[in-house]
């Protein structure tokens, strides 16, 4: 993968896991944005602790790097339960579920990323432990007469799905969630005080006008937030002082190849097919992705969305359209 998409992709690197368990928050109060799902989630959490119960089921879904594994965490960590974490293409066979599940203890909290992957047959095993926390399995050599289907007892738990794609979940599946919850992408504001406390967390020294810059251009994700203030601090370091301005920030992030609104050239790529090969005229995420060499499914959970949010992009019931602040924004005219 060419360097520039590796560093300004939403995709989880190696490196962001090492960021992100650095600087993941561990508890609600550290805790910046989400305010509905923070409010929500800390009176199911309290209730289910006053009644000696586990948390119901919970769904998380969004776009990458918005903090569903970091709100999985914080959720085990007030609870004062164990998490396990594992992700729907990670479970091939039922098998792989059922020794899962049966080594769960009483009020663990089961973390399965990228749920909407899960195959069909290990989404219909899922239903009985959501439901009745017991699993039904054959034991003896299948087509014999030894063979009978024994149900096994679960302890308690709380499964918690994450999925960038909603609509990919079945619906007998997504009834099974007690608590469903929708990650939003964060205004500049809350992104500059998360910047800054990342600064604190790494020991760097920033000033409100570098955190906002940062902030500004890291499309509303604390992943890319964080992942651009290890690069800024790069920068700062080695060509300014060490501490972090609006200069610093500014400059790295252009060298970065990020634009003013925060886009980058798979972004810029996008409005420009919409508006130079398309003509402005509604189009789909198929012949969009092949227009300029990427995958569909990428296209649709990590660019997509950001777009429609800023309003760059317009959904409408034929197709994609670009907005004027896209012609705009690419400076060109609109007739
Ligand atoms: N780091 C990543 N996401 C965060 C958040 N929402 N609040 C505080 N620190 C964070």
């Amino acid at each position: 993968m060419p360097i520039q998409k590796r560093i300004i992709t939403t995709e989880k690197l190696k490196e962001d896991k090492e960021i992100e368990t650095t600087l993941r928050p561990l508890s609600f109060d550290e805790y910046i944005g989400q305010e509905s799902l923070k409010g929500n989630l800390k009176i199911y959490i309290e209730a289910a602790k006053r009644r000696n119960d586990v948390l119901d089921h919970c769904l998380f879904f969004g776009p990458p790097g918005l903090g569903k594994t970091t709100v999985a965490g914080i959720i085990a960590n007030e609870m004062g339960a164990d998490i396990k974490f594992t992700s729907g293409p990670a479970i091939e066979k039922q098998a792989d579920m059922a020794a899962i599940l049966c080594n769960l203890k009483p009020g663990t909290i089961l973390f399965v990323d990228e749920i909407h992957r899960l195959s069909r047959q290990i989404e219909e095993f899922l239903y009985s432990a959501m439901e009745d926390f017991c699993i039904d399995t054959m034991i003896g050599k299948e087509g014999t007469t030894s063979a009978k289907s024994i149900r096994i007892p679960l302890p308690h738990f709380t499964l918690i799905g994450a999925t960038t794609r909603a609509g990919m979940i079945s619906e007998p599946l997504r009834d099974r969630f007690g608590i469903i919850e929708n990650l939003k992408y964060y205004d500049s504001s809350e992104l500059q005080k998360i910047v800054m406390r990342s600064s604190k967390v790494l020991n760097v020294e920033i000033d409100e006008e570098g955190a906002y810059e940062i902030a500004r251009r890291s499309r509303g994700t604390p992943r890319l937030a964080n992942r651009l203030l290890k690069r800024v601090r790069d920068v700062a370091m080695v060509l300014y002082d060490g501490n972090i301005t609006f200069e610093a920030a500014n400059k790295a992030i252009d060298m970065l190849g990020i634009d003013p609104l925060g886009l980058d050239n798979v972004d810029n790529k996008l409005l420009d097919a919409m508006i130079n090969r398309f003509g402005g005229r509604p189009v789909g995420i198929d012949a969009l992705a092949t227009t300029i060499g990427e995958d569909p499914g990428t296209i649709e959970d990590m660019y997509e969305p950001y777009l429609v949010q800023t309003g760059l992009i317009l959904r409408t019931p034929r197709g994609r359209i670009p907005s004027e602040t896209a012609y705009h924004h690419l400076g060109i005219s609109q007739n």
